[in-house]
């Protein structure tokens, strides 16, 4: 049983999606007619989710969970060798272990924000790995100005900010298979505060929330849709035009720690592959999308 009272039906290996070539695992619950293939845990939840999504995909939605992205990696451990190649989707109400960068904890309170993780193949998008983050950014910011009257910022590398405080953080995490050593899967989690209000003493200055009636399914789709339609061209790079006309911190003295070290910038430009070109004393360098942490010089 879950909070709500809803017994969670045990997958069963039965139910296809003909549009679908991979099996796939369906709740034990019947399919209305011409309903999309999902795995429901709290079905009508992922019903609204479905109701907007374009894409056909299966949808595992849970009142309260550890995390999504923990969640994702279970399933990948769980099904790694019944070559499910369809994106997943898993969505969660409340997360109580919602998982930041850099070892960081995700605040992740009830009803008020969206948190989300889109498990891909990797194969798609393997050779562009290394700017699939910042690509994402765009996609969640393209969702926020569809369905809000916000003017959303990127920090580089994939922080999203409004009126200069966060209000959603981006995790993505690369699995690899134990047997071929390559990396298999790739889990993209999203975490926006819609609502939230009252945050905790530490993150009160630096997290904000959209603030605006806003559909968390709907968002859930949009980002959701567009992350799918990103992985197809994400090739061609024209998201970094986007990313650079949202960027936060382009033209801006930026400080930046490196081998334990505080140092002083000016970022200039954003590279192909999503790299933060500054200007230094000593000259002009690269920040490739890594542990490097970028602060404005006012932060
Ligand atoms: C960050 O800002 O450091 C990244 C935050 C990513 C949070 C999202 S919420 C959904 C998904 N599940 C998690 O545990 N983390 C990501």
């Amino acid at each position: 049983m879950n909070q709500n009272g809803y017994k969670i039906p045990p997958p069963i290996p039965a139910i296809r999606n003909t549009s679908l070539k991979s099996p796939l695992f369906c709740a034990n619950i019947p399919l209305k007619a011409g309903e999309k293939m999902a795995q429901y845990t709290e079905l009508e939840n992922a019903r609204e989710i479905l109701k907007y999504l374009k894409a056909d995909i299966p949808v595992f939605y849970y009142d309260t969970i550890d995390s999504t992205n923990i969640q994702a990696k279970r399933f990948y451990e769980k099904h790694k060798n019944d070559s499910i190649d369809t994106p997943t989707l898993f969505v969660a109400d409340h997360q109580s272990k919602g998982k930041g960068r850099l070892g960081r904890s995700f605040y992740s309170p009830s009803r008020t924000g969206l948190y989300m993780s889109l498990m891909i193949k990797a194969d798609s998008v393997i050779e562009n790995i290394v700017c699939l983050t910042t690509a994402v950014s765009v996609c969640v910011t393209d969702a926020l100005t569809q369905l809000c009257d916000i003017d959303p910022k990127i920090k580089w590398v994939n922080d999203i900010y409004v009126n200069d405080k966060k209000v959603c953080g981006i995790l993505c995490e690369a699995l690899t298979n134990p047997d071929s050593q390559k990396i298999d899967a790739i889990i993209i989690g999203i975490g926006v505060n819609i609502d939230t209000k009252d945050f905790p003493k530490e993150l009160s200055d630096i997290a904000t929330s959209v603030g605006q009636a806003v559909n968390r399914n709907e968002l859930c789709a949009i980002i959701t849709d567009n992350i799918i339609d990103m992985c197809k061209t994400i090739d061609d790079r024209k998201f970094i035009e986007k990313y650079k006309a949202r960027s936060l911190v382009l033209g801006k003295e930026i400080t930046y720690f490196e081998n334990g070290v505080t140092k002083s910038a000016t970022a200039i430009d954003i590279d192909n592959n999503g790299g933060l070109i500054i200007q230094t004393e000593s000259g002009i360098k690269t920040l490739s999308t890594g542990e490097i942490t970028v602060r404005l010089k006012n932060d």
